[in-house]
């Protein structure tokens, strides 16, 4: 078969050429972006991974090669050969970086033809993500999605001679593995010559990683895919990517110094930013008590203030019985929003239902009284007091939780997120790194009925509450730390427990007996036994960082073939049904349960 190429090869790439270029000949190759005929003469816009040039056929400059031309269409894939010259005066566009030159064509060659695609390979064009995701070999020709992929892989790039530099070694872990406790569902495989039996997938490297630590290689990082089947949002898919760290002989300074010091390496190759570490950092209780949420975005104020103390006693019999009752009432002020409609706080009282909110109270402070469904409640000294505690002036709204906690914490804490974005406080562009550190070690699951890790059960508890274990296991605290920016959990790790006391102790914290934590975590225990050093680490998802790098709204843009909310791949149409040969190998039956049964 005779060489489609030919001697034809690229001497340029679609984004490069300009008018110091004007007389060369020259050869580009990509795709027909679009194809404009005018007076006989036709236009294309020549695409590439780099950019856009525009291709002339002109019948007066080759008669042959413009009638060879007329078949081409959309996408169809092309090499041509010709010469740089000057755009006509008035035609240049200023707007591609190519926009003053034009390639007059004297040869021509069509590589593949290509059917008329599903949609138009633009920016903003009106698609379902899900058209886009089923050809996403077409989608991802998009501009947008070329330039995330290549970030990601600048991103990983900078991650690598980060570390590199810094003595780390990158060792692979296993895929087939057991169980690895992050508090989400494992994806199973079953083993076809272990009948009956199955693999997990990692949650993430966490054991081997410390395994790592105990054979003395001392510092491990691994850019690594980790699989979790749980529930999935804009941030989260059922398989990403962990830039995975783990150290020895250090503690939380050394390893949040370590990764502040990559944020900075990242932040300059990628975007060229100076970002001015050390990072600000706030306690777990600090970040909840000020911003409701234990990754607060910090770009803006409208903070939560406890006014428990001054309701308690108040008339308003919804607020003081919560308080009798163990619970909380805080409020925030959205400064200057007192003209907000009644329809747009009914939605906000609907947005905060979602976090489980019975209601949202709110004053409006006009300038001779408060306007308000639950003012006539309070006496003049509680409403001084509020009104210093909130800082309310004239033009304020001011909105009041009250509940549990959590309940009041996770509503007022997202609804501030909301108010952020929707009242424009949110500077763009802007990138705000907080540490939240000293997590609860554990919390309590209502449901299941016992105490269950924060992170995870390898986590160090902070020296000073170690008789808490016992005692008062709510109340201690962990040596674990997660790096929000703008919001976004993008890291998390701890110091890890290197002693088999210890880790013997917090296992039976968490409800699990000897034989229990024997038979899941017995090759642990024996490790820390075999002389483990001191060690910790962190874990950044590599696919939020990059979504924020993009700025994008959802890390499926910055996946190459992301899952759907389903977790399914809607190109290759996985997940599938098996064969029942390939079932019957495996010593697996389906049943099939119907919704009713
Ligand atoms: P953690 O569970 O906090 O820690 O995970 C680390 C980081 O991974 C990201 N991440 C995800 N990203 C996309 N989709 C998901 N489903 C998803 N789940 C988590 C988050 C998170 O901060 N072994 C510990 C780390 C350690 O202790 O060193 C761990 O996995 O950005
Ligand atoms: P009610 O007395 O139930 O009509 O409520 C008066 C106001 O208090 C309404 O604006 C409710 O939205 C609000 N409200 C009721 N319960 C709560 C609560 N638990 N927390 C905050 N606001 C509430």
């Amino acid at each position: 078969m005779a060489d489609l190429l030919g001697n034809m090869r690229r001497t340029h790439h679609c984004n490069e050429l300009g008018i110091e270029d004007e007389g060369r000949q020259v050869v580009l190759m990509g795709w027909v972006q679009r194809r404009r005929d005018h007076g006989g003469v036709i236009f294309i816009d020549l695409r590439d991974r780099e950019g856009l040039t525009q291709v002339v056929f002109n019948p007066e400059v080759d008669a042959e090669v413009h009638a060879k031309a007329h078949v081409i269409r959309s996408e169809f894939v092309l090499g041509v050969r010709g010469k740089v010259v000057k755009r006509f005066e008035g035609m240049a566009n200023p707007n591609l970086k190519t926009g003053e030159i034009e390639i007059m064509v004297n040869e021509l060659k069509i590589f593949n033809a290509a059917k008329t695609p599903p949609f138009q390979i633009e920016e903003n064009i009106e698609v379902s993500e899900n058209i886009r995701l089923a050809h996403r070999h077409i989608d991802l020709r998009r501009p947008q999605l070329q330039k995330n992929l290549m970030l990601r892989h600048r991103t990983g790039a900078a991650v690598r001679r980060y570390l590199n530099d810094l003595g780390f070694i990158d060792i692979e872990t296993p895929f087939l593995t057991r169980s690895t406790p992050e508090g989400a569902r494992d994806y199973l495989v079953p083993s076809r010559v272990n009948p009956g039996q199955f693999y997990a997938l990692p949650q993430s490297p966490q054991l081997f990683k410390q395994l790592l630590m105990v054979s003395g290689f001392d510092r491990y990082y691994q850019i690594v895919r980790c699989f979790r089947d749980e529930d999935l949002r804009a941030d989260r898919q059922p398989e990403f990517t962990q830039i995975d760290i783990e150290m020895s002989f250090v503690g939380e300074e050394d390893v949040m110094a370590t990764a502040e010091g990559m944020m900075r390496a990242v932040f300059k190759d990628v975007l060229d930013l100076d970002l001015t570490p050390p990072f600000a950092r706030l306690t777990y209780d600090e970040a909840v008590g000020r911003y409701g949420l234990d990754k607060p975005d910090t770009r803006f104020d409208l903070e939560l203030k406890d006014v428990s103390d001054i309701v308690a006693g108040s008339g308003f019999k919804v607020f003081a019985d919560v308080v009798a009752k163990g619970g909380i009432v805080k409020a925030i002020n959205a400064k200057g929003c007192v003209d907000m409609t009644r329809r747009e706080i009914d939605e906000l009282t609907e947005f905060v239902a979602v976090y489980r909110a019975r209601g949202l109270a709110y004053i409006k402070v006009r300038e001779d009284q408060w306007q308000s469904p639950i003012a006539k409640f309070f006496t003049d000294d509680e409403k001084a007091a509020l009104a210093q505690r909130l800082d309310m002036v004239p033009g304020d709204l001011v909105f009041f939780g009250a509940d549990q906690p959590k309940v009041v914490n996770d509503s007022l804490g997202n609804l501030r997120n909301h108010l952020g974005a929707k009242l424009g406080l949110i500077e763009e562009g802007r990138f705000n790194f907080v540490w939240v550190t000293h997590f609860p070690l554990m919390e309590y699951d209502e449901v299941e009925k016992r105490y269950q890790a924060l992170h995870h059960p390898f986590t160090a508890p902070v020296e000073e509450d170690f008789d808490l274990l016992d005692e008062d296991p709510l109340r201690v605290r962990s040596r674990a730390y997660d790096l929000v920016l703008n919001g976004n959990e993008v890291g998390g790790g701890s110091i890890r427990i290197h002693r088999t006391d210890l880790q013997e102790k917090v296992f039976s914290a968490l409800g699990m007996g000897p034989e229990d934590y024997q038979e899941k975590f017995g090759f642990l225990l024996s490790a820390l036994e075999s002389g483990a050093p001191p060690h910790g680490g962190i874990a950044f998802g590599l696919d939020r960082l990059v979504m924020l790098l993009c700025g994008q709204p959802s890390i499926r843009d910055i996946i190459a073939f992301p899952k759907t909310q389903k977790a399914a791949c809607l190109l290759t149409g996985a997940p599938s049904d098996a064969a029942k040969a390939q079932l019957d190998e495996l010593s697996l039956r389906v049943r099939k349960l119907m919704p009713d049964a």
